[in-house]
């Protein structure tokens, strides 16, 4: 028998459904390979389970806030345990859009023009008296406006005109205290992810994903047959060369390690655009890090059993 791994899934997040669907896969995959496991949902108890379980490693299935933030990495530290993925401060910062895009900006990796704001700028200082400046500051409609933390598209609206504006940030605020505010970028939308490897990061083929309904929304990331992939995109060879070294940049920029996958959207001219860094990608049937891996000649155990080994070679 091999090591004993705790699979982390669950929690509170409103991502809670699809770590489960990540997390069971990743039960199945590394008991066929040989390891002993321990799939855990995570409850209050989960300290004294892991303290009592005693893993040699945790592979973090968790998506979304608690366990795409730093809070379960941070713990694993406290606790000494070593797990799968990005640390304590790489998750915290791609957690973070608002955070991600100026140093994005920092670094010259393109990104679109946004603008961010909290909910006490508007309660408590009048950021509302200023909606007319929105749109000019981001180049003008469609603009789409999003929590600056939360994945799977929740709380994200496309707006076309200023009506459509102050609803758009309500409902982002009801997802957490930052708003970001974005250029919308029409061309090709993909997701290109980040290994580590003996030689550095490795970029796996750049995924193509296009929605039939025409919006990668939650239902069009987790419903088969909702969305057509293709790997690798269908774009030109020095447009790929490009998203690709794009991708290491804000691999290493954000100081990820083990794997993460940068979501673009490369617009009609083909000029790539980062739109936000995850660190603890979906590992589901339609999830595109194992469909990039897939392509790369990775299967679904392979890549599992890669990173729970990088989680158990990690230096202490
Ligand atoms: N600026 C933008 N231009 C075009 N599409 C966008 C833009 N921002 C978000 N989207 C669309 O919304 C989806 C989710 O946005 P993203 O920033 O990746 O956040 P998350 O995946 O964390 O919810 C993207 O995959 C894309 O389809
Ligand atoms: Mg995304």
């Amino acid at each position: 028998m091999k090591e004993k791994i705790a699979v982390l899934m669950g929690g509170r997040s409103l991502e809670r459904e699809v770590s489960l669907r990540s997390g069971r896969r990743v039960t199945e995959a590394l008991a066929e390979a040989g390891y002993r496991v321990v799939p855990l949902d995570v409850t209050p108890d989960l300290v004294a389970t892991l303290r009592s379980e005693k893993p040699d490693a945790v592979y973090v299935a968790l998506h979304g806030k608690d366990g795409e933030d730093g809070t379960i990495q941070e713990l694993l530290e406290f606790l000494g345990i070593r797990y799968t993925g990005p640390g304590v401060v790489a998750s915290a910062l791609a957690w973070d859009k608002a955070l991600s895009k100026r140093l994005f900006g920092r670094d010259g990796i393109p990104t679109p023009p946004w603008v961010a704001f909290t909910a006490a700028s508007f309660k408590h200082m009048g950021a509302a008296t200023a909606l007319d400046l929105v749109s000019d500051a981001v180049g003008g409609f469609p603009l789409v406006v999003k929590p600056a933390s939360q994945g799977s598209a929740l709380g994200l609206t496309k707006v076309t005109s200023e009506d459509g504006l102050p609803s758009a940030l309500l409902d982002a605020l009801s997802y957490g205290d930052t708003v970001l505010v974005e250029r919308w970028i029409d061309g090709t939308e993909i997701a290109v992810s980040v290994i580590d490897g003996d030689g550095g990061p490795e970029v796996l083929p750049p995924v193509e994903m296009v929605p039939r309904s025409g919006v990668f929304d939650f239902s069009a990331m987790y419903t088969p047959g909702e969305t057509d992939y293709y790997v690798p995109a269908r774009l030109p060879e020095e447009t790929l060369a490009s998203v690709r070294s794009l991708a290491r940049r804000v691999h290493e920029l954000l100081g990820c390690r083990h794997v993460s996958r940068v979501d673009m959207v490369v617009d009609e001219d083909g000029a790539p655009f980062v739109l936000e860094c995850n660190t603890s990608p979906g590992m589901t049937e339609t999830s595109l890090l194992p469909m990039a891996a897939q392509a790369a000649g990775l299967g679904f155990q392979d890549l599992v059993e890669r990173l729970v080994r990088m989680a158990l070679d990690a230096v202490e």
